[in-house]
């Protein structure tokens, strides 16, 4: 059975999490208060919604559905301001030499990502032409940790789900592949990381080969 890779945008193939971190940040403090580094992950990985939902909880701050959405294009607004600057040099490392090798041998490869973005994202860095498949945030109905866009992403792929590998530096997203019955590649630090199979600091860290050995159906 084919092994196929399915991988997350934001922190997994460019460095994108730092401007989800300063726009939020800056929505926070506008409505004066602020948020810990340690609830920056917990927003890895989850839409810009329960996003914002999550950050207004912190703050003990209740808003109407209307407002939370002007919030919410508010922190979008500053966001893409930023990532509408972003160059190839933001592509994290070992990004593009996996990539080139998955399409050498011939490894189909899909985004599943929350981001509404990905579109833009990818064509600032030059990543769109890799993928076989996308399937991104404005493609789903629910957020990981729900295995829908992984799945859906594996359909792309006329994969099987346990021939995919998934790359993910967000918990939610390693709980999203494994519900989904997928191999996952944890990107960043183990103790964020728990139910990934392997845990790396960058794509440079493994092969196409070791992507391979985690085929679900070798195992
Ligand atoms: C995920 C990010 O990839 O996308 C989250 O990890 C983000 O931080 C989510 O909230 C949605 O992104 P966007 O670009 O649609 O606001
Ligand atoms: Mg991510």
């Amino acid at each position: 059975q084919q092994t196929a890779c399915i991988f997350d945008l934001d922190g997994v193939l460019v460095d994108t999490a730092v401007y989800h971190y300063k726009a939020w940040k800056q929505l926070a403090n506008s409505l004066g208060f602020d948020f810990t580094h340690a609830q920056n992950e917990q927003l890895k990985g989850v839409s810009r919604m329960r996003s914002l939902d999550m950050i207004l909880e912190w703050g003990g701050i209740r808003k109407s559905d209307a407002e939370r959405e002007e919030l919410a294009s508010l922190k979008n607004s500053w966001y893409v301001a930023m990532i509408s600057k972003m160059t190839a040099g933001e592509v994290l490392p070992g990004s593009l030499e996996l990539l080139r090798q998955l399409k050498q041998q011939g490894i189909k490869i899909a985004l599943g990502s929350a981001s509404k973005n990905s579109a833009l994202i990818l064509e600032r860095t030059g990543l769109a032409h890799f993928f076989d498949a996308i399937v991104d945030g404005n493609a789903v109905t629910t957020s990981k940790p729900d295995p829908e866009v992984f799945i859906k992403a594996a359909e792309l792929l006329d994969t099987a789900a346990a021939g995919c590998v998934v790359f993910e530096d967000a918990f939610a997203g390693v709980q999203a592949a494994n519900a989904a019955g997928m191999g996952v590649v944890g990107i960043g630090d183990a103790e964020n990381l728990k139910g990934a199979q392997i845990v790396i600091k960058d794509l440079s860290e493994i092969t196409v080969a070791e992507i391979e050995a985690l085929n679900r159906f070798l195992k």
